[in-house]
């Protein structure tokens, strides 16, 4: 992808765009100058505030979205020889967070019209070994969490969020944040909201929390605050952890722009209007569903193709909106069709739906600063797929 004076240049629209400013500037810069540029009090500032948009009651900062899914895993007790029932259309981090503990995923179909996960395939998916649920709210739109939790609850099945495409979105007037036992956030460029690369984890499970700042800091059980308030310099490494930790000068960035995520949430929310408008015409092009209960953050503006009204394919109709200067893009290919998941067994024909589908969709640009021209150009070059041969 050219870069972003390159693409102004060429008119090329990107499937996603951070907006960086003066204040996100200044308070890294300013960051950068203190004496802390990493484990020092912007971490705690930026997991509060993160916390307190989304309503959780704690916030677990993390060097990326994979390491909050790494950390949710081990929290919540998965383990060599365990199952975590995944859903098939993900970014592959959601399935191998549980690779990571020696846990074997168990993907799960997807409804074709919101490529959520079908929570009517995921009781006949549980086994005894059945540890954990990961649902994705896939393309900022919350899972049924209700339909997930009646399943789970009773035999004790942890749910994880992978909430990595949702803040501000809403589950029956809760937020994304508050609607499993621990939720998992990036903040990748192309998110809402970004940190360069990092990540967070919220939870009320005030032993979750303490587990995963543990398991950040190489599982070792104190901080540096800690024994200088002790006035010791010893320490224990109780369990196998990692260096996830995220630093102050990229929480800096992060509390910066958390102060415009309600407007960019907002933003999105216009944008998504006026795509729907745009799209109302082309009997092709079929913008997902949003369930009546849910409020979608619009991480991704994904839509379906209706290929028995085209003389096309969706690889050329990609290659017709790159050629036309359209970053389009496709999210996701269903995971156990990668290569890596082959070579452990997995087959085609696992979750019909997931594969289907996944040969429908396209992902159209969608970002605060869109214009209501650009989806006009975005509607416009779809509309012309219908003239292709
Ligand atoms: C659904 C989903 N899960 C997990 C991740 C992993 O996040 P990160 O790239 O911050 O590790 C992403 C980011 O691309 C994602 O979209």
């Amino acid at each position: 992808m050219p870069d972003r004076d390159g693409a102004a240049a060429l008119n090329f629209l990107p499937y996603g765009r951070q907006e960086i400013g003066d204040a996100d500037i200044k308070a890294v810069v300013e960051a950068l100058c203190s004496d802390w540029l990493t484990t020092g009090p912007r971490v705690g500032q930026f997991e509060r505030a993160f916390a307190r948009f989304c309503g959780a009651a704690e916030g677990v900062a993390v060097n990326s979205g994979t390491a909050a899914l790494h950390s949710a895993m081990r929290a919540v007790g998965v383990a060599q020889g365990d199952e975590v029932i995944v859903p098939a259309i993900t970014f592959a981090a959601s399935a191998n967070a549980a690779v990571y503990e020696g846990a074997t995923p168990v993907f799960a179909d997807v409804e074709a019209d919101t490529l959520l996960i079908d929570t009517s395939c995921v009781e006949s998916l549980i086994t005894p070994k059945t540890r954990a649920i990961v649902a994705v709210d896939y393309a900022g739109q919350p899972a049924d969490y209700d339909a997930l939790y009646a399943i789970a609850r009773s035999r004790n099945i942890a749910i994880v969020a992978d909430a990595c495409h949702a803040p501000g979105a809403t589950y029956k007037g809760r937020m994304a944040g508050t609607l499993a036992d621990i939720s998992c956030f990036s903040f990748h460029p192309v998110k809402h909201l970004t940190t360069c690369e990092g990540g967070m984890t919220l939870t009320d499970n005030r032993d979750y929390a303490a587990h995963m700042r543990r398991f950040r800091n190489h599982g070792i059980d104190s901080d540096h605050r800690k024994r200088d308030a002790e006035g010791t310099f010893a320490y224990d490494m109780i369990e196998l952890g990692y260096n996830y930790r995220l630093p102050d000068v990229q929480c800096a960035l992060g509390l910066a722009q958390l102060e415009r995520l309600p407007h960019w949430v907002a933003r999105r929310r216009t944008v998504a209007a006026w795509y729907e408008e745009a799209l109302a015409g082309i009997t092709h092009v079929c913008p997902l569903r949003v369930h009546a209960d849910r409020t979608n953050a619009h991480h991704l503006y994904v839509v379906r193709l209706d290929l028995s009204r085209l003389n096309i394919d969706r690889a050329r109709a990609f290659s017709y909106l790159r050629e036309n200067r359209i970053g389009a893009n496709v999210h996701y290919a269903p995971v156990y069709l990668h290569s890596f998941y082959q070579g452990r067994g997995y087959r085609a024909g696992l979750c019909p739906v997931a594969e289907k589908t996944y040969q429908e969709i396209l992902t159209l640009p969608m970002f605060p600063a869109m214009a209501q021209g650009d989806v006009a150009r975005v509607a416009n070059v779809l509309r012309a797929l219908a003239t292709l041969r």
